[in-house]
């Protein structure tokens, strides 16, 4: 099996199962437009992320790492009349691009955007009695999954989940001898999630146009 036949299911899975939709690809195209890299969840995947919030009724979602908003637009939708949506993006290029995309999609009574490194966001976030959210999706620089994990399990509920991408990195995860910081911070974060008694947690694999990588998923008890 290689990378081709990955790209390839893919894309079947998503000329099958994951409708063209006008406001998501108007968001892509701009992403692309600007020079964004194009990181941003495959659609299988978005798919699975906003199934997982309506599963879970979420209101209120916290998000790290919005880049042009694809992941943004897709949770938002998620959300029942009332809900908010709060994403985190240090890149404030990358966040006006997405602002724009969250308009046209007519999310802007739903998406709150801040700007700046999300470490420094999260006591006003806290301050204003955000919270406690719902989902919260940790899609931002790898090496602070670990902080931001242990935020957002502060700020949950018992039934709340806490999905992180990227974990898998490869197949790093698993090398105990790796120097990669991200990775390491991967690691940690599984150390962390055994260890910790308010959560239940997996991590799944998984391959596709994105390559080999994987994402946690964790339930608040
Ligand atoms: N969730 C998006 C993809 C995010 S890519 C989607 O699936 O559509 C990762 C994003 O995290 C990038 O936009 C990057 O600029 C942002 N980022 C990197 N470091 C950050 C930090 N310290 N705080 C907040 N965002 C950060
Ligand atoms: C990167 C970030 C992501 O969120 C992702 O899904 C893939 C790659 C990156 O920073 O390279
Ligand atoms: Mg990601």
């Amino acid at each position: 099996m290689d990378q081709e036949t990955f790209s390839a299911v893919d894309a079947f899975i998503e000329e099958t199962l994951v409708p063209p939709d006008e406001s998501l690809q108007a968001a892509l195209d701009a992403a692309e437009e600007a020079g964004l890299p194009a990181i941003q969840v495959s659609p299988p995947q978005g798919k699975l992320l906003q199934m997982l919030a309506r599963l879970q009724g979420a209101r209120t979602v916290l998000e790290f790492g919005t880049l042009g908003g694809y992941s943004t637009i897709l949770l938002a939708r998620a959300l029942p009349a009332g809900g908010r949506l709060i994403s985190l993006e240090a890149n404030a290029d990358y966040a006006a691009v997405a602002a724009a995309g969250i308009a046209r999609a007519g999310l802007d009574d739903v998406v709150e955007l801040r700007v700046g490194p999300a470490l420094e966001a999260l006591p006003a976030l806290a301050e204003e009695g955000l919270g406690p959210f719902d989902l919260t999706f940790i899609d931002a620089d790898k090496v602070n999954t670990p902080n931001y994990f242990a935020w957002a399990l502060d700020h949950s509920r018992p039934g709340s989940l806490i999905v992180a991408d990227n974990v898998v990195r490869g197949g790093t995860l698993a090398d105990g001898s790796s120097g990669e910081e991200a990775t390491l911070a991967q690691r940690r974060l599984h150390e962390m999630l055994a260890a910790e008694p308010r959560v239940t947690a997996t991590t799944i694999q998984t391959v596709g146009g994105k390559g080999y990588d994987g994402f946690t998923i964790a339930l608040v008890c």
